[in-house]
């Protein structure tokens, strides 16, 4: 099961509930659950009711969560995410977000006053990338206490590691910016970090190599070369796996951009490639078949179905999902989708 935000943490510690485990539980047949993006830190945060991972409160909240799993037979990792500029002042008590560079995305953040404009964000200092870097590991540390099987770093969808890999949102002239080793350099000094706290197999990493006017982002005609060398180095680290997206929005025009991803980037990757966006069983089992990935993640798909697995098995219809309750609070559109009765 792909990432996914349900916002259903309303409340004061923005702590995971017994209602964020029954939907994880009710899920658990997934060969492996990732959960949604979880904040590292208070200065990681872009949206509200997000259950995060840096306080001891929430790391209990993550123990209901990965118990009811365990208990299902299922596996979880969580998502460490960190939104960078994808943020806003209302959400930092009036302090600006951190990003890169002083670069506004012009786009928008989800806070306690609905959805806002983003501003310019305040440069990272070397001192505020350290600080990031040891948050994640804190991060990884905390979901490994809460009884995580394992981390995905959230390096996809315009948020902060995003940010450092493309031009459009970095240009520090420092080490951390310019040349594509350099933009890269805050993932590796990551996993890096994380050594000390989790095996680098239970360690995933999460790209959306082609993501283009979304999220703030931009390719460039060093992005794709930037993601060809981060995957490439990736070969030695053992990790458990490397999570692509298929574009998100039609790319056929759009130049340097990679059309088919998994297609491009399999032949780099030695280890697990798992791919996401759109996939159905027959485009699923096709992707499989011709090699071009080892697994492929369902999003939408399994929001609306707890028992996908049972159904594609099966060749029983979908349930359909209703965009209008993915983020909002309390049961409807959460937990109570049906299951098969039979
Ligand atoms: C409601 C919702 C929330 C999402 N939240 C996240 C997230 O927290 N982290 C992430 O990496 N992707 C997130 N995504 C993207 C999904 O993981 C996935 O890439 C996307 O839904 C496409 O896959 P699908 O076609 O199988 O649904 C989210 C998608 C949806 C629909």
């Amino acid at each position: 099961m792909a990432p996914m935000t349900r916002s259903r943490s309303d409340n004061k510690g923005n702590v995971a509930t017994a209602l964020t485990a029954e939907y994880y539980a009710q899920r658990a047949t997934a060969g492996l659950l990732i959960t949604e993006g979880t904040f590292v830190s208070s200065k990681a945060v872009g949206f509200i009711n997000v259950p995060a991972i840096y306080t001891e409160a929430q790391i209990e909240g993550w123990k209901l969560v990965t118990e009811a799993v365990h208990k299902q037979d299922g596996k979880i990792f969580a998502q460490l995410w960190h939104v960078g500029r994808l943020s806003h002042p209302d959400l930092h008590n009036g302090e600006l977000p951190h990003a890169p560079s002083a670069i506004n995305p012009h786009s928008q953040a989800y806070t306690q006053n609905g959805f806002v404009d983003t501003v310019t964000p305040k440069e990272m200092t070397i001192e505020d990338i350290q600080q990031t870097i040891r948050d994640f590991k804190n991060a990884a540390a905390n979901a490994v206490k809460a009884g995580f099987d394992g981390v995905e770093l959230h390096t996809a969808n315009g948020y902060l590691f995003h940010q450092f890999f493309t031009g459009c949102s970095n240009q520090r002239t420092d080490e951390y910016g310019g040349s594509i080793e350099n933009r890269a350099r805050i993932l590796f000094e990551t996993l890096d970090a994380l050594k000390g706290v989790i095996d680098h197999n239970r360690v995933g990493v999460r790209f959306n190599p082609s993501a283009h006017n979304l999220f703030g982002i931009f390719v460039d005609e060093l992005t794709i070369p930037t993601f060809e060398y981060i995957i490439r180095k990736l070969n030695d680290y053992g990790l458990a796996y490397i999570h692509l997206t298929e574009p998100f929005t039609d790319v056929t025009n759009v130049p340097f951009a990679v059309k088919e991803v998994a297609k491009h980037f399999r032949p780099m990757y030695n280890g697990t490639l798992i791919i996401n966006k759109g996939f159905n069983k027959e485009s699923a089992t096709k992707v499989i078949e011709e090699s071009y990935a080892d697994l492929v993640a369902f999003g939408v798909p399994f929001l609306a179905n707890p028992d996908l697995v049972k159904r594609l098995e099966r060749d029983a219809p979908l349930n359909t999902p209703d965009p209008k309750t993915f983020y909002t609070t309390g049961t409807v559109g959460y937990t109570d989708y049906p299951a098969l009765t039979m």
